[in-house]
């Protein structure tokens, strides 16, 4: 088969790996890819929501299957443009098309979602510039602290945490004026949720599931999860707490209704599909739906996926996933991002990187934002590279994770030391 890849970060290298390992595979693309990707498949300079230029390279090359890593592409209809046109239709491309994006591309869109089908999550309510008192008075009735988020996607930063109601009704206010563009024109306001996080995953081919190892992503930028927000500094899998009897009740309160409301609704939806959760004394709730795979999750989730990956990705295509094995491996996987110094403010790029050629076993580096330069590979993003390992116990992947991370250098390299020491 040849597969074509869309994305280019730390997640679409830990794809490449996995596929690139499959018996299936006779060639796999990744645009754009980064440095990292280019040593399990070849690099387009096509970039991933440019549906023109992935068209043309997909019929020239005669590619067999498109897999999305990112959002962007997603939420802007790239299988609506395979499946809508007549020459690209008989690809698959795997990920949901522009309507079940929105579980992602609008926060409205995945509470009303929930609603509608009992899904368990935190009390809301949508407000626009049409019911802004409306919304005033439900802060009012909420105890702080207070949770704002944009409807639309905003890079990340559309969700805003607020102890004081004065603070969160000014905040209201910017929000549906503008203070994340179109994005928080409609807010939605959420009662606040206290527990602890993680991330599950779902494989889906529309009716059937499988569900993939969970993972826990570390986002703040310090130790002991301090400071500002990041795209995730780290990851482990499996998460403790995450037990056998808290993913039953995840099964049957969430995945169940999850994908028979997907069916209900008509929503076509064969890919991934990434469920935030709060852990709330044992019960779990929907803090959002993102309609791909996590960063830095899948960097240890792939390391725990046995099974050929491009197998069960065939059995999302067709529709027989019920058909296939996913086999995990029992051991612990942590990942630990490697970023350039100052972010997720700013930084500098361009760095050189040393030391990436190190073996170590039950290691791989990742990388997330890189790029090559003749015989050098540079930083080329805040988030650098994404170390994961394989351990026996959570503690030994911690160790060997970090191990590599003293090893490699660039000028201003930073990262997390705790990460899996919470849980
Ligand atoms: P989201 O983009 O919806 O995942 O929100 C970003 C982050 O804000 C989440 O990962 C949580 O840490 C936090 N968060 C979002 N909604 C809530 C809530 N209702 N209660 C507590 N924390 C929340
Ligand atoms: N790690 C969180 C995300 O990918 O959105």
């Amino acid at each position: 088969m040849k597969i074509l890849l869309l994305g280019s970060g730390g997640r679409e290298h830990a794809f490449a790996w996995k596929i690139s390992k499959s018996s299936q595979v006779e060639k796999l693309f990744i645009a754009p890819g980064n440095a990292g990707t280019e040593s399990v498949g070849v690099n387009l300079a096509i970039a991933e929501n440019d549906f023109e230029g992935l068209k043309q390279f997909a019929l020239a090359e005669k590619i067999d299957m498109v897999v999305v890593g990112p959002e962007k592409p997603l939420v802007e209809g790239v299988v609506d443009f395979f499946s809508n046109d007549e020459e690209l239709r008989h690809i698959p491309v795997i990920g949901p098309d522009k309507q079940g994006a929105m579980l992602e591309g609008s926060k409205q869109f995945s509470k009303n979602f929930m609603m509608k089908h009992g899904i368990p999550t935190a009390r809301y309510l949508s407000v626009d510039a049409t019911n802004l008192q409306e919304g005033l008075a439900f802060l009012r009735e909420l105890k702080a602290p207070y949770v704002l988020k944009a409807d639309g996607l905003a890079a990340g930063k559309g969700v805003l945490i607020l102890s004081e109601i004065e603070e969160a009704e000014k905040e209201l206010r910017e929000m549906l004026q503008g203070k994340f563009g179109d994005a928080s024109s409609t807010v939605v306001i959420e009662e606040y949720l206290s527990g602890i996080e993680c991330s599950v995953f779902v494989m889906t081919d529309g009716k059937n599931y499988k569900i993939l190892p969970v993972a826990k992503d570390y986002k703040r930028i310090g130790e002991k999860d301090t400071g500002l927000n990041t795209g995730g500094m780290g990851a482990v899998s499996p998460v403790p707490f995450a037990d056998e009897v808290f993913m039953q009740k995840v099964e049957e309160r969430i995945i169940k209704p999850t994908i028979n409301g997907l069916q209900k609704d008509n929503i076509n939806y064969k890919g991934f599909i990434f469920i935030g959760l709060m852990n709330v004394e044992g019960d779990p709730f929907v803090i959002e739906y993102n309609a791909r795979m996590g960063d830095p999750e899948t960097e240890a989730v792939m390391l725990r996926i046995k099974s050929d990956l491009v197998d069960l990705l065939k059995g999302v295509a067709v529709g027989n996933l019920n058909e296939k094995i996913l086999e995990i491996d029992s051991r612990s996987a942590v990942t630990i991002v490697l970023a350039s110094g100052g972010y997720p403010e700013s930084f500098e790029k361009g760095k050189e990187i040393f030391g990436l050629n190190m073996e170590q076993e039950n290691t791989v580096i990742f990388h997330a934002g890189t790029k090559k330069e003749g015989e050098k590979i540079l930083t080329n993003g805040g988030r650098v590279l994404a170390i994961s390992s394989l351990g026996k116990t959570k503690n030994d992947a911690r160790l060997a994770s970090l191990a590599m991370a003293e090893k490699i250098s660039f000028d201003k390299k930073y990262y997390r030391t705790d990460i899996g020491l919470d849980v």
